[in-house]
């Protein structure tokens, strides 16, 4: 196995035009890797630290030259001339040198960046794709059909994402009755130019927010959902494509209130609003219900919902020890997935497989500040997650995911697998 010869890190812009940054690694074998880190908006506060330079004369304060500096000095001295033969051993060597919780030393953008690359230029060296690759290094069984994950997309955005007004942050369709991802993800676009369409005559605006799609300014969340349902009708597909929503209910929530659709809500009547909506519509993801220490609110609606996916984004931060606290909680029954809250891939691996050795579900996820890298789509499809979101059918940054699931779906033929991941459809 090669060696780690150098690396070198970059800054550049993500799709809201806010300073990222970019890794290259390259191996002692001359293979070579890169990688862009990803940025949110609606940050959970127990996520890894993002190390930015606060110098309010660059870029707002949100320059990352800082970090730039950790992976060519300190990082590249700690890692050169290492094997790549484990990532997990890259990955300690990353922790401990930080050697914070949250990875406020060195940045979880610096050390996430090299954590990326070096898994990239590993596959190139072994002449695999990514996530087969992926799948090697972590112990993932890969005989037989090889499922490509079920995408949730977000058609219409609101919360800290758009200016619309709408309280939820994510209003997501999903495609769960059909044979393959490519044929899915035909529905979604159709349902999105349907959408538009809608959208359009009844007189709203289909300029769009940050994940792509659009922005109307909706009174209430049962608004957003009957346009939704319009144009799943009209597009053809009632029945096989369903709702669901990410709240990010932090956002929205100060002081023991939720300020939600117009309503001043307690934690339980909050849990009791989320039932109406199940009822009237057919929601079968909610993600970030509640605030995120809020344990009893996600407990009830997991207890009012069996088959309802409950999913843990800010709750839970890509975190074992969060999952595991959930676990005990009854808190959820899915966790979502995003690199940069925890900052190493083997650590972000760590949390996808004890949420699936429990027999929850695990959503592999975009942030809402992206970049062209389509990691997350290997990851996905090689750690056999069986769900991705990554937002809508729209910008780069969003439909180069997909883009990358359909050409892993043409490469593996026959081999390729669509499956439901959810117990009601
Ligand atoms: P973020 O949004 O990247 O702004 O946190 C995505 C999400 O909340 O799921
Ligand atoms: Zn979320």
């Amino acid at each position: 196995m090669p060696t780690i010869s150098s690396l070198t890190a970059r800054q550049i812009l993500d799709s809201r035009g806010t300073p990222t940054i970019e890794v290259d690694c390259l191996l002692s074998d001359g293979s070579f890797g890169r990688a862009a880190v990803p940025s949110g908006a609606s940050t959970g506060s127990h996520e890894a630290l993002e190390l930015r330079d606060g110098d309010k004369k660059l870029y707002q304060g949100k320059s990352v030259y800082k970090a730039v500096a950790n992976v060519k000095g300190p990082i590249l001295s700690k890692l050169k001339g290492m094997s790549v033969s484990d990532q997990r051993l890259i990955d300690t060597a990353l922790i401990q040198l930080d050697g914070t919780d949250n990875k406020s030393i060195l940045g979880a953008n610096a050390i996430l960046g090299v954590s990326m690359a070096v898994c990239r230029a590993r596959s190139v060296s072994d002449k695999k794709s990514l996530w087969q690759s992926l799948a090697e290094q972590y112990g993932v069984e890969l005989s037989g059909k090889i499922t490509l994950p079920m995408p949730m997309m977000n058609v219409i955005n609101g919360g800290k994402h758009a200016d619309s007004g709408l309280s939820f942050q994510e209003c997501m369709i999903i495609p769960v009755d059909f044979a393959s991802f490519s044929e899915a993800l035909r529905a979604g676009d159709e349902i999105f130019m349907t959408l538009k369409k809608l959208l359009h005559d009844a007189g709203h605006s289909t300029a769009v927010g940050d994940e792509g799609g659009f922005a109307p300014h909706v009174k209430d969340s049962k608004e957003a959902f009957a346009f939704l349902m319009q144009a799943i009708d009209a597009a053809g597909y009632t029945g096989r494509v369903k709702l669901g929503i990410d709240a990010a209910a932090s956002e929205f929530y100060a002081d023991g209130t939720y300020n939600v659709d117009g309503k001043k809500l307690t934690s339980a009547e909050l849990t009791a609003y989320y039932q109406e909506l199940m009822r009237e519509y057919p929601l079968i993801s909610l993600e970030d219900s509640h605030s995120e220490d809020d344990w009893d609110g996600f407990a009830s609606l997991l207890a009012a919902s069996a088959h309802t996916q409950i999913v843990g984004d800010d709750l839970l931060v890509t975190n074992v020890k969060r999952i595991e606290e959930a676990l005990r909680k009854k808190a959820a029954n899915a966790v979502l997935i995003k690199v940069n809250q925890i900052g190493t891939i083997s650590e972000t691996v760590d949390a996808i497989q004890l949420a699936q050795k429990n027999g929850w579900n695990a959503v592999v996820s975009h942030r809402s500040g992206e970049t062209e890298d389509t990691f997350i789509a290997h990851l996905a499809v090689g750690l056999q997650t069986g769900q991705i979101k990554t937002g809508s059918l729209s910008r780069t940054d969003r439909v180069c995911k997909y883009n990358e699931l359909l050409r892993i779906e043409e490469e593996l033929g026959e081999k390729a697998a669509y499956v439901s991941p959810f117990t009601i459809s």
